[in-house]
């Protein structure tokens, strides 16, 4: 970064008699990370620029020169060939004085009606609203990859679990829209997130609003804002949009580390539940027979940033007075990481949930380990003998003791076996210990049955479409 050196700063040095410490420069600067907002930034000053000449504040000419003047600038900065400037703090600053080198004269009149208070807020919201909607485009990747997941296992029986122990057989269906639901509902949030921002807080100026007669409904519509926010102090000091897309995706982050969990766990030798593509794999230097999740876990520790970008903005963010506090220069860097890393864990797990084969035999094996239709055999009871399911509760129990001291499943006791433990059981109990009848008959509305799963594929492919 090269460094314009001056007394005092050219934007606003008028009243200093000397340059700032160096120590202060560092500090104050936020143009190392700011000028991602660069396209942003450009973007608002030339809507800004054309409503000052179309409300006759600047003339058409000096309009034109500072709109060309600012296309440069950004094909300058998309080049390379930007020289960006520590001293002057920031990429409002920096694009500023560039124009001025550019245009001359002209550049001095972009800044009228406007503070560099409600210019960050825009570039900054510009900036946070793409990021709403690469997180709701990532999301509708990876749903749809879920999607075709379930498709293609609805019936596939594999083991649900509570307390990581077997508890009842589902469906690998089943399960994979278990992640459809949690996907889908942030994918909602940053939706609802998206359209409660979208108010321009462009013309609020340094906090009061301005005396020249702009017209912000112009530069709103023009920069794709819902309209102008209606409080020029709430529009400078607001952050909530900031604060939205990072709890958003700190719930998504937490919703994906946990699938990445399972990923893990399901990937492992004593498992086996599913193959991860070598695509997304990776081996280790020394030993040669291992294949590694790191995908997986990546994704899995990536809330922690994103976590701990949410609570640091928020720590920022309280107890700050009304309205604009430099505290709030340190927004971006929390929000630029956390969205970086979002989309790139969207990613990866859209790409390794589109490439995973899921191990039917290994699942059906475990489906029908533990005594996981115990359920189904006391609510057999309560169906068939008419019995309290509390006592069918018990009934059960004490069979799946036998079982367990023998060494064996439940569907391998003897008809005899049961009836010393309850003389009114039938033969016909031992339709319901298969896994397949088990997860078949779980129709009530949201539970397991392949039927139900399939209706639920075609739900959400048809809210999507
Ligand atoms: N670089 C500043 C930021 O990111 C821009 C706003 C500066 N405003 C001010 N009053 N110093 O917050």
């Amino acid at each position: 970064m090269s460094d314009k050196k001056s007394s005092s700063n050219a934007m606003w040095g008028g009243r200093f008699a000397s340059g700032p410490d160096a120590i202060m420069e560092a500090i104050n600067a936020s143009i190392s990370f700011d000028k991602r907002m660069a396209r942003q930034d450009i973007e608002g000053s030339r809507a800004h620029a054309a409503m000052l000449a179309q409300q006759g504040i600047i003339t058409d000419n000096d309009a034109k020169a500072i709109r060309e003047g600012l296309l440069t600038v950004l094909s300058e900065i998309e080049g390379g060939t930007f020289q960006f400037s520590t001293a002057l703090e920031d990429i409002h600053m920096n694009v500023e004085a560039r124009l001025k080198d550019l245009i001359g004269e002209p550049a001095g009149r972009l800044h009228t009606g406007r503070s560099r208070n409600d210019q960050v807020a825009t570039d900054f919201k510009l900036w946070v609203r793409d990021q709403f909607d690469a997180a709701i485009g990532g999301l509708d990747a990876l749903i749809g990859a879920l999607l075709d997941q379930a498709d293609a296992g609805a019936d596939m029986v594999m083991p649900g679990f509570t307390h990581l122990q077997v508890a009842q057989p589902v469906t690998w269906g089943h399960h994979m829209m278990a992640y459809v639901e949690m996907f889908a509902r942030d994918k909602s949030r940053m939706v609802d997130a998206r359209a409660r921002m979208n108010e321009s807080p462009l013309g609020a100026a340094a906090l009061a609003g301005t005396s020249f007669p702009i017209d912000r409904d112009m530069t709103a519509a023009a920069l794709g804002f819902d309209r102008p926010s209606a409080n020029s102090l709430d529009a400078v000091a607001d952050r909530d949009f900031a604060l939205e897309f990072l709890s958003a995706s700190s719930i998504c982050a937490t919703h994906l580390s946990r699938f990445a969990e399972e990923l893990v766990i399901w990937s492992s030798a004593q498992f086996r539940f599913v193959v991860i593509s070598d695509r997304f794999s990776t081996g280790s230097s020394i030993m040669p027979q291992k294949k590694n999740p790191d995908a997986a876990e990546l994704i899995r520790a990536k809330v922690g940033r994103i976590n701990g970008s949410l609570v640091a903005l928020l720590t920022i963010m309280k107890g700050l007075p009304l309205t604009y506090s430099k505290d709030m220069q340190e927004d971006k860097e929390q929000v630029f990481d956390a969205a970086d890393s979002l989309m790139l864990a969207l990613a990866a797990m859209s790409g390794m949930v589109a490439d995973m084969r899921p191990n039917a035999e290994s699942l059906a094996v475990a489906a029908a380990s533990g005594f996981s239709t115990a359920t189904d055999l006391a609510d057999w009871l309560v169906r068939a003998l008419n019995m309290p399911f509390r006592d069918a509760h018990h009934v059960t129990g004490t069979l799946v003791k036998m079982a367990e001291d023998r060494g064996c499943d439940l569907p391998d006791l003897t008809l005899e076996d049961m009836q010393s433990v309850h003389g009114a059981i039938t033969d016909d109990v031992f339709g319901v210990l298969g896994v397949q009848n088990s997860v078949a008959s779980r129709v009530s509305y949201g539970g397991t049955a392949p039927s139900n799963v399939r209706k639920q594929i075609k739900r959400w492919r048809e809210i999507l479409a």
